[in-house]
């Protein structure tokens, strides 16, 4: 198969000033799109994420026999199938999208009739025995090749479970929350860290009832869901491009509303903020029970400091760790990131790739099996970046290369579009040549 791909050429920028409102989170889409299939009636969604994950978790939906429909006024409008999906002679794709294909397979275990989950190259080697694990413990029966995809699920009735992740994920919560929406009984899920909570929040909208302690969620099922109307908040872990961007210019000043600040997800705007970074939060209010606000940041004469990222705080950043280790090269004392292991098995290995491409520009970083340390004082230079087909690779590089000494080529720009297309376009925008 041939894959097109895109070089992009960055060039310096003096500052970064402007505003911005950011297409909607990719976290908080997927789970609407998914509840919303399921449910009964219709849902309406505006600022819906616009990137391909979120797309593939809404044609797997559509096979499954739910109604999409972009309409002209942007706004995303679902048809669910009431609880009882029709299952697919096609294998259904889920491209890049962990999220997807993690999370449908626990809506899908306890479903009548047989479904196959496929993805991309990259998909393929992610491991899927995190789902089957608890699955199975529900009594789902479901077939994995060496760990990975295709997922087959031979759906059938399951029982509750009390399940404690091994390795915090959001992804593999859901799952088993989707599965437990549809058993008979109370299916609990306790985590050691507190990943975000989207999921819980949108089945909530959705009418189901949910209980919570600090480390456990429980759901008892079977329960329906009912269609909602909903503003998706704008992605933060896309405003991470634009926030650490603009903390590494003096004088910088960036405002970005209508931004996703739920506290799950929001631990960025801390650190820029131990790093020196100034970030106020002009408003808040709630949207179905997902804190939004207005976010400026503005950098400081004194510049960014630098920060250690470890233990809990380290799963809550998963997302935004390659962009903060590619800008830890301007902070005058580096960033040092431990406990995050599980970015070697994201889109990519991104501790490897986040090493080899601040070498490829000149720096110096020591690469561990679970992070990296990113010495400050260093000067970069343009260079070729390989972004492994991996979005939030391109995206970190973009914004490194925003302060390096000449032009940087960034290898499979398109890859940004699996969760931001408009992330180039944007960054021309608010970065002053
Ligand atoms: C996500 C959870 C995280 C994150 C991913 C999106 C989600 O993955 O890295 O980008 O929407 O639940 P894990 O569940 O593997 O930690």
């Amino acid at each position: 198969m041939h894959t097109a791909t895109q070089e992009r050429i960055i060039r310096p920028a003096r500052n970064v000033l402007g505003s911005l409102r950011l297409p909607g989170d990719k976290s908080i889409s997927h789970r609407y799109g998914m509840l919303a299939a399921f449910a009964e009636g219709v849902s309406r969604f505006s600022n819906f994420s616009t990137g391909a994950d979120c797309a593939s978790t809404l044609a797997c939906m559509q096979a499954l026999g739910a109604k999409v429909s972009k309409r002209n006024d942007g706004i995303v409008e679902v048809t669910g199938v009431g609880g009882r999906v029709t299952p697919s002679n096609e294998p259904l794709d889920c491209g890049n999208s962990g999220s997807t294909m993690r999370m449908i397979s626990g809506l899908l275990a306890p479903q009548q009739g047989c479904f196959t989950l496929v993805g991309d190259a990259s998909l393929s080697r992610r491991p899927m025995e995190r789902v089957r694990k608890p699955l199975e413990a529900m009594g789902a029966r479901i077939t994995l090749t060496d760990g990975h995809a295709p997922v087959m699920i031979d759906g059938s009735e399951l029982k509750a479970t009390d399940y404690t992740t091994p390795v915090p994920s959001a992804q593999v919560k859901t799952c088993v929350l989707l599965a437990g929406l549809q058993t008979s009984g109370n299916t609990t899920v306790r985590e050691a860290v507190r990943t975000r909570d989207h999921s819980e929040l949108a089945l909530r909208a959705f009418g189901a009832e949910l209980a919570r302690t600090i480390d456990s969620v429980s759901i008892r099922g079977p329960q329906k869901l009912h269609g909602v109307d909903a503003v998706v908040p704008g992605d933060i872990s896309s405003a991470a491009f634009f926030l650490c961007a603009a903390s590494l210019f003096t004088g910088s000043s960036l405002v970005l509303d209508n931004l996703g600040l739920n506290p799950t997800r929001a631990a960025l705007l801390d650190v820029l903020t131990a790093l020196g970074a100034h970030i106020a939060v002009l408003n808040l209010e709630e949207k179905n029970a997902e804190l939004v606000g207005t976010v400026q940041v503005t950098a400081l004469p004194e510049g960014l400091r630098s920060a250690e990222i470890s233990g809990p705080l380290a799963a809550q950043l998963i997302d935004e760790l390659p962009v903060l280790a590619a800008i830890a090269p301007f902070t005058s004392g580096g960033i040092r990131i431990r406990d995050a292991k599980e970015l070697r098995i994201k889109e990519s290995d991104r501790i490897a790739l986040v090493a080899q491409n601040l070498r490829a520009m000149g720096a110096e970083v020591m690469e561990f099996e679970d992070g990296l340390d990113v010495p400050g004082g260093q000067t970069l230079h343009g260079a070729t970046i390989d972004s492994g087909g991996d979005h939030r690779i391109a995206m970190a590089f973009s914004v490194a290369a925003l302060r390096a000494e000449g032009e940087t080529l960034i290898q499979g720009a398109e890859s940004a579009a699996i969760s931001f297309p408009e992330f180039f376009q944007m960054l021309d925008q608010v970065a002053e040549r």
